[in-house]
């Protein structure tokens, strides 16, 4: 085992889940808290008539910011912070998926710092402002998948380019973050899927990642073995609140390993898919994930890791125990199916640059070669043959 070169941090100052934990939202002292949405469909399934009968409660005074593209453009964070910057919250609460609470997580640091201007800024380590100045932050995630309320990551689109630019700094640990179920509850087969496979990817990439130690691996582990086991029970029954509460802490669970750890080269390419080709983020997770555990299996250390894993899964390998969840999840298997093969072959080399760039390359067992990112890219649109 390697030693800790960098101190762990797995969460902000108050993580609160399970079900009936957006009572906490009674306990957060603020003047005035600016709520940021996606779009209304927590006024639709109930979820604001929770938020709001508990902050009423607390006698704490709030206003919304709706309107949040998935794969938030950087306009859109420049709009938000403009709003806050009116609005003068000393707290910020974003309740969505991963779009929004990386929107808003963006959105506080252009409100706290309206001199930046730019995308570039925040991307350079050493320019990244401090924040909590004028607010806290808090998120409410409303997916089982991506854990931006327990990562130090954002990916903001760039307007012009249209390409997904992955920003990550300790400064943006949400400090609190309040995981109910409740808030997963009408969420439809297909998203339920998509994002079980993103938390999927964020445990398996942390597991191998070189990076990885014994923390991160206990978190990892655990995650891995309760969605494979619970992924394909939730989907059909949809409103168990039970098996949501048991994916929910799953993806929490990931997301504590992984934003410690970072990732490999499946959110390298998807990240590059989704900015060139705007392809869902867990779909193209889904169908890379077998390919990149077959590729990274030539690593020796990796192999024995994968191999831990499918014994823990009672499976042959890593390789066919995720080919085996695919087919029971009745989730294509090529991206064939999402993107036309000229619309690929055009962007092929953008794409492999792209992923060889990303910042989650650098914590894969293997670093790819720009031909051997674009046979990946391959292989996951027409399959193994
Ligand atoms: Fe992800």
């Amino acid at each position: 085992m390697r030693p800790l070169m960098r101190p762990m941090k797995l969460a902000g100052d108050e993580l609160i889940f399970g079900q009936g934990a957006l009572a906490h939202l009674e306990a957060i002292k603020s003047k005035k808290m600016v709520i940021v949405l996606g779009d209304d469909i927590v006024y639709k399934n109930g979820v604001m008539d929770i938020v709001e009968k508990h902050l009423k409660k607390a006698g704490t005074p709030f206003k919304v910011y709706m309107g949040i593209e998935p794969d938030p453009k950087f306009s859109t964070v420049l709009k938000g912070a403009k709003f806050m910057l009116e609005e003068k919250p000393d707290f910020i609460l974003a309740i969505g998926g991963g779009s929004t609470m990386d929107a808003a997580k963006a959105m506080w640091i252009y409100y706290e710092h309206p001199e930046i201007k730019d995308l570039e800024t925040i991307a350079d380590k050493s320019k990244f402002p401090k924040l909590r100045g004028k607010a806290r932050f808090g998120a409410i995630p409303t997916t089982a998948g991506t854990a931006s309320e327990v990562s130090r990551s954002i990916v903001i689109t760039d307007d012009v380019t249209g390409y997904k630019h992955g920003i990550g700094n300790m400064e943006m640990m949400p400090d609190v973050a309040i995981l109910d179920p409740v808030t997963t509850l009408s969420k439809p087969r297909r998203l339920t899927i998509e994002t079980g496979f993103d938390a999927l990817s964020h445990a398996l990439e942390a597991f191998v990642s070189s990076r990885a130690n014994v923390l991160s691996d206990v978190l990892a582990r655990f995650a891995i073995k309760e969605i494979f086991e619970v992924l394909p029970q939730v989907i059909n029954d949809l409103k168990n609140i039970e098996l949501r509460e048991r994916m929910l802490n799953a993806s929490l669970i990931a997301g504590l390993s992984f934003t410690n750890v970072s990732l490999g080269v499946v959110h390298s390419i998807s990240h590059s898919l989704g900015g060139v080709l705007h392809l869902p983020h867990g779909t193209c997770n889904a169908i890379l994930l077998p390919h990149v555990v077959k590729y990274n299996s030539q690593d020796v250390e990796a192999k024995k890791r994968y191999d831990e894993l499918a014994k823990m899964l009672g499976k042959k390998d890593m390789v066919t125990a995720l080919n085996d969840l695919t087919k029971v999840l009745e989730f294509p298997k090529t991206l064939s199916e999402f993107v036309k093969e000229e619309d690929l072959m055009a962007h092929l080399d953008e794409i492999a640059d792209l992923s060889a760039a990303d910042g989650c390359t650098k914590t894969n067992p293997i670093c790819p070669t720009k031909e051997q990112f674009k046979k990946l890219i391959l292989l996951a649109f027409h399959g193994e043959k």
